[in-house]
Parts: C-alpha cells; structure tokens; sequence
C-alpha cells in the first residue's frame, strides 16, 4: 500500500465565482472548481490532522479577495495563491429549468490559467507536499508550454517522495478536440499514484467497457492505485494488484449531484493520508459524496463535513 512522506496535501486547479438562483432573476454569490472542492473538504474532514493547501491564481480584486479571506477561514492554506494583476476569477451561472440545471461559464481568460506560468512558485508549493491532488481540468485550462512546467514540477516532486493524485474530470468544451485529451492525458499518468477517475468520463475518451477495463489500462500506465467512480453503482478499487468492488450505499434525499466526484475523491484522499487503506477509503469517498448530493451545490455545509475515524 502507498504511503504518504507527511501530512501536507495540495491541490491545484480552478475556483470559479458562482452564481447560483434563489428566486426569478436573483442570485447567490459561492464559490466552486473541482479541485478547490475537493480541497475544501478535505481542509475540513482533516482539521487539527493535516494540512490542504490549495494553489491558484485568482485576481487583486474585491471577489478575489473575498475568496482568499473564506478559504482561510474555513482552515485552508492559501501561501500558494499567486495573483494576477490583471485578471480575475471566471464565473458560472447556474440556470434552472424546472429541475434540469444548465451551467453558463465565463473563464476563457480568468486568472487561473496562468496559475503554471512560474516553474519557481510551483516547486516552492510542491516542495512541502505528501500529497499533490490535480484533474483534467487544471491541464485543459493551462496553455500548453505551461501544462510541461506543471508536469516538469510534479516530476521533480515525485523525485523528492511526494504522492501525485489525478482525476480525468473528462470535460470536452474545454479542450481543443480528443485529440488533444488522448494526447495529454498519458503524460500526466506516467506522473499519478493514485487515479480517481469516473467511469462515464473513461468511456467516452477511450472507450473503456466498464471499471475492470479503465483499472487494466491505468495499471498497464503504471499507476499503482486507482478507484473507479461509477455514480449510484458499486466502486472498483485496485491496490497491490488486487482489485475490489465495493458497492455504493442508497442515498435517500439526492437533491443535486454536482461535485459528487469531488466530495468522493475528498473523503478517498483524507482517509488515505491519514493511513486508512483503499477500501476504508471507497467508505469515506461514499460517505462524502452522499452528503454532498442530498445538498444544492457543490460542496455541503461546512457543518455537515463528517470527521474522518
Ligand atoms: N445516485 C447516487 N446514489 C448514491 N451515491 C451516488 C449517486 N451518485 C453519485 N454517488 C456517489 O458519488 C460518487 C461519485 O459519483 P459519480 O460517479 O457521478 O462522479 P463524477 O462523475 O466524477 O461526478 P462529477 O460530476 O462531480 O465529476 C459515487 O462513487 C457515489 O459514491
Ligand atoms: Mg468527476
């Protein structure tokens, strides 16, 4: 089983200002990214343990601002949260229809996409790190120089005895073509000891049959532990060779399934840092990913976040 060099985990990636409906034309200002929710989760499942650092760039400005003073309210790190002094945050709007949601983004030119433009401050952000957590979306927004510095930074990380963690979060408008995605993708494995990927997303980029088929094609990659999302279906978890599905529990009260793979990978990622096995750690990515979809949004109460054991 893989273990971790310290306690210090870091992800890197986007958080975007959200805009969610609360009544005709009105608004609610959050704030959301794939990674950032997972790091978020884990700042609170972890509190007093271990530390989740979360690396971005965002703007000066008073959102921007507002942002760093919550992360660090709610116990993230934020000393590796660079500063763009001409963009800002993307934003999503979220459009309800009935009970079918749409997202609408703004972030072709946020601040975040330059957040691998400087080799130095990423090294500096890994130099501390037991666990570096990133998905597909933080290397579909980075320009392509940059997507080599982040990988040089990690591979030099990994050198060092820092974990890497990697979840596909296939998304297709944010990148060039599948061409690119199939192109990308492989050079980031090569770099992964940990994989959290989601079935649908492996099917559509490679077609992988089911579970069983993205653990033979990440294994052969190289990647030493991988469990596969598969939302209401059971989790395939392969470590020391050895594969397990472990079914899913009933979620009663599912009211909106936005960031359930973040929540899961949040519950996945404390528990392992913290020394639980891969199996312990399917039940704490269960557990976590169910409270985050009997909630609107994509992260839960900060309340509701449950300890780890
Ligand atoms: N309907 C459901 N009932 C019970 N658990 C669910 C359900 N949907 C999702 N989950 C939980 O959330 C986890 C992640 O779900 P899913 O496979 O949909 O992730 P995902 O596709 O990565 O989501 P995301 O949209 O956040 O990227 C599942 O492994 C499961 O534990
Ligand atoms: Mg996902």
């Amino acid at each position: 089983m893989l273990d971790f060099r310290n306690l210090n985990s870091v992800a890197v990636g986007e958080a975007m200002v959200e805009l969610a409906p609360v009544g005709e034309g009105q608004y609610r200002r959050g704030f959301a990214g794939d990674t950032f929710n997972t790091a978020w989760h884990m700042a609170q499942a972890m509190t007093g343990r271990a530390s989740a650092s979360f690396v971005t760039r965002v703007g000066t400005d008073r959102i921007s601002d507002a942002f760093v003073t919550e992360l660090k309210a709610d116990g993230l790190n934020v000393s590796f949260i660079s500063r763009d002094p001409v963009r800002g945050m993307g934003l999503y709007m979220i459009h309800l229809d009935g009970v079918e949601r749409s997202f609408h983004y703004w972030r072709d030119t946020s601040a975040a996409r330059g957040l691998a433009a400087d080799a130095g401050a990423l090294a500096q952000a890994f130099a501390g790190a037991g666990l570096i957590h990133l998905s597909g979306i933080t290397l579909a927004i980075l320009p392509a120089a940059d997507r080599q510095t982040l990988f040089a930074a990690l591979a030099q990380a990994r050198a060092d005895g820092a974990r890497v963690s990697f979840d596909p979060n296939n998304r297709p408008r944010l990148w060039s073509s599948l061409d690119e995605v199939r192109q990308v993708i492989p050079q980031v494995l090569a770099l992964t000891d940990i994989a959290l990927p989601s079935h649908d997303d492996e099917a559509a980029v490679w077609g992988d049959a089911d579970p069983l088929a993205t653990i033979a094609r990440l294994a052969a990659a190289g990647v030493a532990e991988v469990a596969v999302k598969d939302g209401a279906g059971p989790v395939a978890v392969f470590s020391n060779g050895v594969i397990q599905t472990l079914a899913t529990p009933a979620v009663a009260g599912v009211v909106d399934t936005t960031g359930a793979g973040d929540g899961f990978n949040a519950g996945y990622l404390s528990a392992r840092l913290l020394g639980q096995t891969p199996e312990m750690a399917v039940r704490a990515g269960q557990q976590f990913s169910g409270k985050v979809i009997q909630h609107f949004g994509a992260r839960m109460p900060k309340g509701a976040v449950p300890p780890l054991a």
